[in-house]
């Protein structure tokens, strides 16, 4: 339920006022898509072009993705008003706006490469009913707290957005966990990246379960 909450955006607008100062999400590439958007292939142009790789990449089953993708407007780092939270950059190009290269792979891990920082979410079941989520901010190995950036500004915006993500997952397991809880169908579009992941894992699950026979 963690891994499913994060592969859509669909609750985004109603619940993470922080990280929409930045974020948006592309639906074009939630799923598998992303070649009929001429905005994002212009994107992936200029960044591949600077060195940085930025197309889909994705396993063959579907366990692992990676891909580039445009923040909102001009923000160019998760904070609350776009700019860089840490005044060093962690890649070794010129371009300033490279956007967020994403890279899930499931079932335990997300992650998010800015120009200034990354982003490390781990996910760790710890029985039926309880998750831990640890989320670990990267900076550069030369950046120093207090001079280059200052923790409350890495920081702000996924505190704040894991504890709303938190609360959504967890009042969506109570709601699923009642025995008159009956499954609805995904959306096609808003919810594409959650019929991709629970396909990879019901299809995993099947192969495990076969190969115990
Ligand atoms: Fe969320």
């Amino acid at each position: 339920m963690v891994f499913e909450n994060n592969r859509e955006c669909y609750h985004c607008d109603g619940n993470h006022p922080e990280l929409l100062n930045s974020f948006v999400e592309n639906l074009s590439v939630a799923g598998v898509g992303g070649d009929d958007d001429p905005e994002l292939v212009a994107f992936w142009d200029r960044c591949e072009a600077a060195g940085l790789p930025s197309r889909l990449v994705m396993d063959p089953n579907g366990q692992y993705r990676m891909t580039r993708i445009p923040l909102f407007r001009n923000a160019v780092s998760y904070t609350m008003n776009g700019k860089p939270a840490v005044k060093r950059r962690l890649d070794s190009t010129d371009e300033e706006n490279i956007g967020a290269l994403l890279y899930f792979n499931y079932p335990s891990t997300w992650n998010h490469f800015l120009g200034d920082h990354a982003l490390s979410f781990r996910v760790l079941p710890l029985g039926a009913g309880e998750t831990l989520v640890t989320t670990k901010w990267l900076v550069p190995a030369d950046a120093v707290e207090g001079e280059d950036y200052d923790l409350e500004t890495l920081t702000k915006v996924w505190l704040a957005t894991n504890d709303q993500d938190r609360q959504l997952v967890e009042e969506t397991f109570r709601g699923v966990s009642s025995p008159s809880y009956v499954p609805g169908p995904f959306s096609d579009l808003a919810e594409n990246g959650v019929c991709q992941f629970v396909d990879w894992y019901c299809e995993t699950m099947r192969q495990k379960l076969q190969n115990q026979k």
